[in-house]
């Protein structure tokens, strides 16, 4: 029997809610994102407030779309952590709510496993992702009963670093997609390129290339430069990840595999090894409703048993935290 499914997403600056069905047909996927004021990073506080006024719209226009009421929804699923505090909680009261109110079991799950989740649906079976959003950057693939990571990053995520530099260099949030707009040349401005073993670290390359443009190097050069080190680093710890356990699927996942050239120096590099990759549709990339649903699903579906922990939020729910039960 088919069933719909809700989820809501809520861990930093998005706010989510999205229908999907358990056949993995999208019905809505409806977000909105918290900018911050002009020049500063993202306050949690002032996130979380934006996502208690926006959620409500959100749930609404979601079933508008689907064309459901609140009875046709099976399980109300949302993302309990990794994130920020205040907006963890606003979205987990917003699921309690909606869930409690209309009788519907509600399902906490973890955000970066959502991530991975969504490219299954892309048709990979046993991938790598390759996971670079603003907070997160890691390569995590399935081993012995749990997502396990990789290698990540040990300073900032990729995203944060691109949205840095970005507002030093005078451009609003996100900085990444500014970035990628202008970036211009084909030479590449030496700057640091840390893979530390399976580890990456971003914060000295962009504090470097922060001291170039303010050296009087161009800014387009720059920001070609920075997607160039960062983008094959993030590459390099994929490919050796996808050597080391044989697995011969990719998956792009977080909101900088939004990014155009970071799509081409994966597909490039997946293509060489004989290796299938996945890229979702930026809808699905960045952070939704969408794919909280569906890892929800996939749990219940593998008759996963529901816990008091599992609707406790968790700003530090790591992926490998997780006991895959529904594989
Ligand atoms: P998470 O909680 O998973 O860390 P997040 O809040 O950072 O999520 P995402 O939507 O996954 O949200 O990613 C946002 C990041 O993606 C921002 O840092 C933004 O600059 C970056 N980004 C979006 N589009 C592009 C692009 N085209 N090129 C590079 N970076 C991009
Ligand atoms: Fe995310």
């Amino acid at each position: 029997m088919s069933t719909t499914i809700l989820g809501i997403e809520s861990t930093a600056h998005t706010a989510g809610v999205g229908i999907i069905t358990s056949e993995g047909t999208i019905l809505s996927n409806q977000r909105s994102v918290y900018i911050p004021e002009e020049g500063e990073g993202i306050h949690p506080r002032e996130a979380a407030n934006h996502h208690s006024e926006e959620l409500p719209k959100l749930f609404k226009k979601a079933l508008d779309e689907a064309n459901l009421s609140s009875k046709d929804i099976s399980l109300v699923s949302y993302a309990r952590g990794p994130g920020l505090g205040p907006c963890l909680r606003t979205g987990a009261t917003a699921a309690r709510a909606f869930a409690y109110s209309n009788d519907i079991p509600l399902l906490g799950v973890n955000h970066c496993v959502a991530h991975l989740e969504i490219g299954l649906l892309e048709g990979a079976k046993d991938p790598v992702l390759l996971y670079l959003s603003g907070a997160n950057t890691q390569v995590i693939a399935y081993a012995a009963g749990r997502y396990r990571v990789f290698g990540e990053t040990i300073d900032i995520g990729i995203g944060n670093g691109l949205d840095k530099f970005a507002r030093e260099a005078g451009m609003g949030f996100p900085g990444g997609p500014k970035l990628e707009k202008i970036a211009e040349g084909d030479e590449l401005i030496d700057l640091p390129y840390s893979v530390k073993g399976m580890d990456l670290a971003f914060s000295g390359l962009m504090t470097a290339a922060k001291q170039k443009l303010e050296s009087g190097y161009s800014l387009g050069q720059l920001a070609y430069s920075v997607q160039e080190t960062a983008f094959a680093m993030s590459c390099e710890v994929s490919e050796r990840a996808l050597a080391h356990t044989g697995k011969t699927e990719l998956v792009l996942g977080g909101g900088v595999a939004c990014n155009s050239r970071l799509r081409e120096m994966a597909m490039t590099m997946a293509s060489e090894r004989g290796v299938k990759c996945f890229v979702p549709e930026k809808a699905l990339c960045v952070d939704n409703g969408v794919m909280v649903a569906w890892l929800g699903h996939q749990m219940m579906n593998a008759d996963y048993q529901i816990t008091e922990e599992d609707n406790v939020v968790n700003q530090r729910y790591r992926t490998d935290m997780v006991e895959v039960t529904w594989r």
